[in-house]
């Protein structure tokens, strides 16, 4: 017998920022109110920003303008308070203190407050019984946070490496692929929006050191400790070094890296050597990527975007849900009496490229043959590949399609292996979509 159905429940949520994250998540919050896995509603009911009046492209109609954050964050009529101001001072940290200290759970996506102020506020969260999640504050929407908070708790992580800071790492990436200076691609990165006019945090390597602080803290069971950090840019990274360390096999990133147990960590961000066969070398454009290694897990490897609207607002609307799930989220994600068995696609709806391999005789018109018999069957080539004629006389013909239907790879494999000239059947092996 199934236990008393819960009553699904509305939590009212108010949202202190509306820049990139915030109005990526307030999209979200509006078109899908019920994305929480328990089945719980969620209802923004109050905002806050520096501008009242300023097009932001959501419709925020019905809800409430406050004009302090810590307005907003105190007041009675929110139950959770999600900061998206950014800053480690100021009113991003009050306004974070007055929804703890008035006990609501909070959500923020500030690696500046987190790595500054996270103990004093994980203390106030514990005094006062409520949660304070951060996952979107380091590396966007790859959930980097979770992996250590939840995933590894049943290991000692001895080592995290990552690059966790996308403008320096985009800049690194330009500068080796067109050859251009540190300061005609800081130019292009700011030009593009990828850096902000005033580019100290990003390449002076703070922000980077911001989210290690934090990774550290969860991966070693410490405080974070910004103060103790060691901090080095990219701004000193010359073309030379990235041309000489390359030719030695070694591609040259913005690396935070953080070791240690309970014991004692090191915490550092600075430029280094990483052999070019390494995943963390293969990391290019503005992408984040995190190297982990823990006692039983062994290696492990994350690669994602790190920041963005799309991504950041996803990571936040995660934590909104382990909050409103109060961390319990139902064993397949949503509520067993309402999960059916997934419906499979059959072999007509799925879609993708195969490698055909054809064995035929070296004859005149069995390309052409072949291709007729694709035809027939709906199928169009990608790339074909012919190799020069084996001892025994027969030649492979090799070809990858356009994505097609199993239903449809499956006729032209027939239509094929009907050909005079083929010798044996066509081997299909179908094109990860990876
Ligand atoms: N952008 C990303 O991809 C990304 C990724 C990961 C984490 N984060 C973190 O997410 C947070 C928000 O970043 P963002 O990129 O969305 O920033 P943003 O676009 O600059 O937006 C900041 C918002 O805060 C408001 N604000 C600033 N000062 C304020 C004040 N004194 N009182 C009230 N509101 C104030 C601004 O108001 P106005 O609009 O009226 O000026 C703006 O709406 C930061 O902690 C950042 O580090 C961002």
């Amino acid at each position: 017998m199934s236990g008393p159905e819960k009553q699904a429940r509305e939590w009212r949520i108010g949202v202190a920022g509306l820049g990139v994250v915030g109005c990526g998540l307030i999209k979200w919050l509006l078109e899908r109110p019920d994305f929480a896995p328990n089945g719980d509603r969620v209802r923004l009911v109050g905002v806050t920003a520096r501008d009242r009046d300023k097009a932001r492209g959501i419709d925020l109609s019905g809800v409430q303008w406050f004009d302090h954050p810590v307005e907003l964050a105190a007041s009675p009529d929110i139950d959770l308070f999600v900061e998206l101001i950014g800053g480690s001072e100021g009113v991003a940290r009050a306004a974070v203190t007055a929804a703890l200290k008035t006990g609501k759970p909070v959500v923020t996506a500030n690696k500046a407050l987190i790595a500054a102020h996270g103990l004093e506020l994980a203390s106030l969260a514990e005094r006062h019984g409520v949660s304070l999640q951060f996952e979107a504050a380091v590396m966007g929407g790859t959930p980097a946070v979770k992996l250590l908070r939840e995933g590894l708790v049943g290991d000692d992580v001895g080592s995290i490496a990552g690059i966790l800071n996308g403008t320096c790492n985009f800049i690194l990436t330009e500068m080796e692929r067109t050859e251009r200076p540190f300061a005609t691609v800081l130019a292009e990165a700011q030009r593009l929006g990828y850096a902000e006019a005033d580019p100290t945090t990003d390449v002076g390597g703070f922000d980077a050191a911001h989210k290690i602080v934090v990774l550290a803290a969860l991966a070693f069971g410490g405080a974070p400790n910004f103060a103790a950090a060691e901090i080095q840019g990219i701004d000193q990274v010359e073309l030379i070094d990235i041309r000489l360390a390359r030719d030695l096999g070694f591609r040259i990133k913005l690396i935070a890296e953080a070791s240690g147990s309970s014991k004692g960590a090191t915490v550092r961000v600075a430029p280094a050597l990483v052999p070019l066969t390494h995943p963390l070398a293969q990391a290019g454009g503005a992408l984040n990527a995190l190297f982990l290694e823990g006692q039983r897990v062994g290696r492990l490897y994350l690669q994602g975007a790190g920041a963005g609207a799309g991504p950041t607002a996803a990571a936040v609307a995660a934590d909104i849900a382990d909050v409103i799930g109060c961390g319990r989220r139902p064993v397949f994600g949503r509520p067993a009496a309402t999960l059916q068995p997934l419906p499979m696609l059959e072999r007509g709806q799925k879609i993708d490229k195969a490698f055909l391999r054809v064995m035929v005789r070296d004859e005149p018109g069995t390309i052409a043959a072949i291709s007729e018999a694709l035809a027939k069957a709906g199928v169009s080539i990608d790339s074909f590949l012919q190799r020069s004629v084996e001892d025994s006389g027969h030649v492979p013909i090799v070809l990858i399609t356009h994505p097609a239907t199993e239903t449809a790879i499956a006729d032209a494999v027939e239509h094929i292996a009907a050909l005079p000239a083929v010798i044996e059947r066509p081997r299909a092996i179908r094109v990860a979509r990876i």
